[in-house]
């Protein structure tokens, strides 16, 4: 495992569209562990593989409750809509309020290459949406209203990366 560069706003590899994978091979193995050694060591929540300059549909997260590495992540189903703040690793040290559903439904497979079928709220749902835009060369900030600096607000403040 290895801990990758994170590409930074301004890095059009950051702008592309992600290709699917087809095979779920050693190489895409050790790509999901390196970006989970990247995500932590970087203390996000969240990691997409454009962001360490790999254009594969491939993507981790970990809110606290253990790490999931998702291969094709896709959206099927999305009901509500609720503002809430944002942060990522590739954006540094801005934060943003960005609309999204309130819930959503995430199909995608394990790193063994079976079916995933999820239904996620919350921080889970945020770090979902979030990371698949990446996948299709958007960032948070296309979506965000009231850009600031995380350093503007008390530190109570959640500073999710993602
Ligand atoms: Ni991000």
């Amino acid at each position: 495992m290895a801990i990758r560069n994170i590409r930074i706003t301004g890095d059009e590899l950051l702008r592309k569209k992600s290709r699917p994978v087809t095979e779920v091979n050693d190489r895409i193995k050790d790509i999901l562990n390196d970006m989970s050694e990247t995500m932590y060591a970087a203390d996000g929540v969240g990691l997409a593989a454009p962001q360490v300059g790999i254009l594969r549909r491939l993507v981790v997260i970990d809110i606290g409750d253990g790490l999931v590495k998702l291969v094709n992540p896709e959206i099927v189903e999305s009901e509500g809509s609720e503002v809430s703040t944002e942060a990522c690793l590739s954006v540094p040290d801005m934060m943003g309020d960005v609309t999204r559903p309130v819930k959503v439904r995430v199909k995608a497979q394990d790193e063994n290459g079976n079916e995933l079928d999820i239904t996620a709220e919350g921080l889970y749902k945020k770090a979902l949406c979030h990371e698949i835009d990446h996948l299709d060369g958007i960032l948070y900030t296309d979506r965000a209203v009231n850009m600031r600096r995380q350093d503007s607000e008390a530190s109570e403040e959640e500073k999710e990366e993602e």
